[in-house]
């Protein structure tokens, strides 16, 4: 179950495009976390907002940073709970992209330097795995790196393998406050036109070490999933999105379509495509009726 970490307390902003998800300040997801583990969900990815941004998401390699704030608290009040941290800067740069701009276009390598700080903050706060969402070339490799020489040997990294350029993170960009302030990411993501770029993508980042690898989003990506699943013999997880997800609710709040019933045959075709982890933010109310 993916959370949205803010600054404050006793904050809980509802997140308008994704109804029953909100910012919330770290006193607040420390409670939420309970309640998600009560119910059976132990394994949640956070994404954080932070209090202010800047050029290089420097902002977020700091061990007081809003992320690793939270793994704090959650780790020091709750035991048997897997927290998974998204590794990336478009939540923390001015811009709103996922790396350092020059000449007005990302820079791959120079970005690598970036996300392998942030890694290993959440590192040394106590993440349980770190997750880079940002597709720049060869961050796996240096993210093990880093970790491997500050002695984070064990700690798995999930990789957004098969990330897509796609529409369908329009209301995670209103939940994270990212939204790209010019062009777009199709320099860094996938075009959704192309399944054998994929299949290069999770190979390389298989060699630099990733222990799951990811396909995002999910359910107009099921084929790539099952690609995924017959080709390479490694955990595979999908990211059913934020846009999927708005739909479902906008449907259902309509009266439309039986949530209930759709969202358990969603998932279930999610996992039939041969996905092993599901990300979803339906997971708190899918625990409630199964
Ligand atoms: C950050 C990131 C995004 C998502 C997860 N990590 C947005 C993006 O790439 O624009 C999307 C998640 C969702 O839509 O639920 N790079």
């Amino acid at each position: 179950m993916p959370l949205f970490v803010c600054p404050g307390s006793k904050v809980k902003n509802p997140i308008n495009s994704m109804p029953g998800n909100y910012q919330m300040s770290v006193d607040y997801i420390v409670e939420e976390c309970k309640l998600l583990v009560d119910k059976g969900i132990k394994a949640i990815l956070l994404f954080g907002i932070p209090s202010h941004k800047d050029d290089t998401g420097m902002v977020a390699t700091h061990d007081d940073a809003i992320v690793q704030r939270a793994i704090k608290a959650i780790k020091s009040e709750i035991n048997d709970i897997f927290l998974i941290a998204d590794v990336c800067n478009c939540e923390y740069t001015v811009h709103g992209h996922c790396g350092t701009i020059v000449n007005n276009d990302v820079d791959n390598d120079l970005t690598l330097e970036t996300l392998a700080l942030q890694s290993l903050s959440f590192a040394r706060v106590g993440v349980d795995m770190v997750a880079p969402s940002d597709m720049m070339d060869g961050r796996v490799g240096r993210i093990r790196q880093i970790l491997d020489e500050n002695g984070f040997y064990n700690m798995p990294i999930m990789s957004y393998a098969a990330k897509y350029a796609s529409a369908f993170y329009g209301p995670f960009r209103e939940a994270a406050e990212s939204a790209p302030k010019f062009g777009d990411r199709a320099s860094y993501q996938m075009n959704y036109a192309n399944s054998d770029e994929a299949m290069r993508e999770i190979a390389l980042d298989i060699e630099e070490g990733a222990d799951i690898i990811m396909v995002k989003p999910a359910l107009s990506y099921l084929d790539i999933i099952r690609r995924a699943k017959d080709e390479f013999n490694i955990p595979i997880a999908a990211y059913n999105v934020s846009g999927e997800f708005s739909m479902v609710k906008a449907a259902a709040e309509k009266g439309w379509i039986d949530e209930k019933r759709i969202v358990r045959e969603i998932l279930t075709s999610i996992k039939r495509a041969g996905s092993d982890i599901i990300l979803t933010y339906h997971a708190k109310d899918i625990a409630d009726w199964l």
